[in-house]
């Protein structure tokens, strides 16, 4: 391209799609409830795709390119993607594996280092299917809930290592980084810190890092396994938050250089997990998603701030704290005294679909999870909804 011609700018995909194109979507998030509720719930995002990927999948479909995945072009997308944005260059290509989907790749991780009856450590509140899927495979969730600022509390952490890590259990950590639902980005000395306190206690790490691309301006994610004594860890990631690709199945293990080994008793039918459409389409994402990314994660960074406001005016008794990273924000509802469960009464009054906060776990109740993901009206339109629930009195209680 001459160099007097500027890149097209990407505009805002927040606002680009109608209530009404979006109610015609039949995924979790718009078929779940009744037409006259607005969801802003589940981690979809109300975007249209990313040309890049549109494209791809578009190109797949015309040539029939519909067989089993083959290859290494996502996790290569995926070390060139950290390398830009990360500075990372530490994902080594053949320490990678591609793996149906997040939550599988995690179950499979950690098979590779724990045992039945194992204890994996998570840290509450956090997202649901960490509880399911890991009690669900025979290990015991244990928690080590976050500090009150939603960050690690690396002394709750050291003492809970110290008691799953003793005797023969093979003890695991299953870190959200950044954590959903309250968007923490864990920095490079926490990180660090963990990896000390695993090493010290004999505990192994399973990264899941889905959300890493969506870090707010002015926040910076670092991999966990790039971090010193990361490197017998495994991590988790994909393109599937950042791109809304929850619907074209396929993720990617990476192992740090000391769990390479374990990364390679990996069966190899877990590979054809995921989709061969599902692989091409991450991959253009990561490859050439990465105006789109920025243009999504600016407008992002809009709506915590429009969010924010709407809610000192009309709900101030709600606490929000901005997140630097993910389209999730979590709200602390408990000064509202609706009880443990405030998005039930969201539901029923205000006709506006929240998360409650009880499945996150510890620390999880009079929370409510809201999906930021959507545009400026709707948002909008969602907090007027929360405070019609509360009747003509929320105002009063500050
Ligand atoms: C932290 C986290 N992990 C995993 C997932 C799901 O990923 P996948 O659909 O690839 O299993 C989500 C979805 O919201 C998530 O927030």
């Amino acid at each position: 391209m001459p160099r007097d011609i500027p890149a097209p700018t990407i505009v805002n995909p927040l606002r680009q799609l109608s209530l009404e194109q979006l109610r015609r979507r039949t995924s979790m998030k718009w078929r779940t409830y009744p037409e006259d509720v607005l969801p802003l719930w589940v981690a979809e995002m109300d975007v249209p795709l990313a040309e890049p990927v549109a494209q791809a999948v578009r190109d797949a479909v015309a040539l029939g390119d519909t067989g089993y995945p083959y290859g290494t072009a996502y996790a290569e997308a995926l070390a060139d993607f950290a390398g830009k944005r990360w500075g990372w260059d530490g994902l080594a290509v053949e320490r990678t594996a591609i793996v149906p989907d997040v939550m599988l790749g995690i179950v499979e991780m950690l098979k590779l280092v724990s045992g039945p009856g194992d204890p994996v450590v998570v840290n509450s509140p956090v997202y649901p299917p960490f509880y399911q899927f890991v009690g669900n495979m025979d290990r015991q969730v244990v928690e080590a809930p976050l500090g009150a600022d939603g960050r690690i509390d690396l002394g709750v952490l050291e003492d809970v290592f110290g008691r799953v890590g003793t005797g023969a259990a093979r003890p695991a950590y299953l870190l959200c980084s950044p954590h959903n639902p309250t968007g923490t980005v864990h920095s490079a000395e926490e990180l660090a810190h963990v990896a000390a306190l695993a090493e010290r206690y004999g505990v192994r790490v399973v990264a899941d890092e889905i959300h890493a691309p969506l870090v707010a301006a002015g926040a910076s994610f670092v991999p966990y396994l790039s971090v010193p004594g990361g490197g017998n860890g495994l991590a988790l990631l994909s393109a599937t938050k950042a791109w809304n690709l929850a619907g074209l199945k396929a993720a990617v293990a990476v192992a740090g250089p000391d769990a390479a080994d374990d990364l390679a008793r990996l069966p190899e039918e877990v590979g054809h997990g995921p989709s061969h459409v599902g692989v091409l389409a991450h991959t253009a994402a990561l490859r050439d998603g990465g105006a789109w990314l920025d243009a999504l994660c600016a407008g992002l960074d809009d709506n915590r701030r429009l969010l924010a406001d709407l809610l000192a005016e009309s709900l101030p008794a709600v606490r929000y704290e901005p997140a630097e990273a993910t389209f999730l924000a979590w709200l602390d509802c408990r000064a509202l005294e609706l009880g443990d469960d405030p998005a039930a009464v969201f539901l029923e009054r205000g006709r506006v679909a929240l998360n409650s906060g009880i499945p996150f776990g510890t620390g999880g109740a009079g929370f409510v999870r809201l999906n930021l993901a959507t545009s400026p009206e709707l948002i909008t339109e969602a907090v007027r909804r929360m405070a019609a629930a509360l009747g003509p009195t929320a105002l009063d209680r500050r």
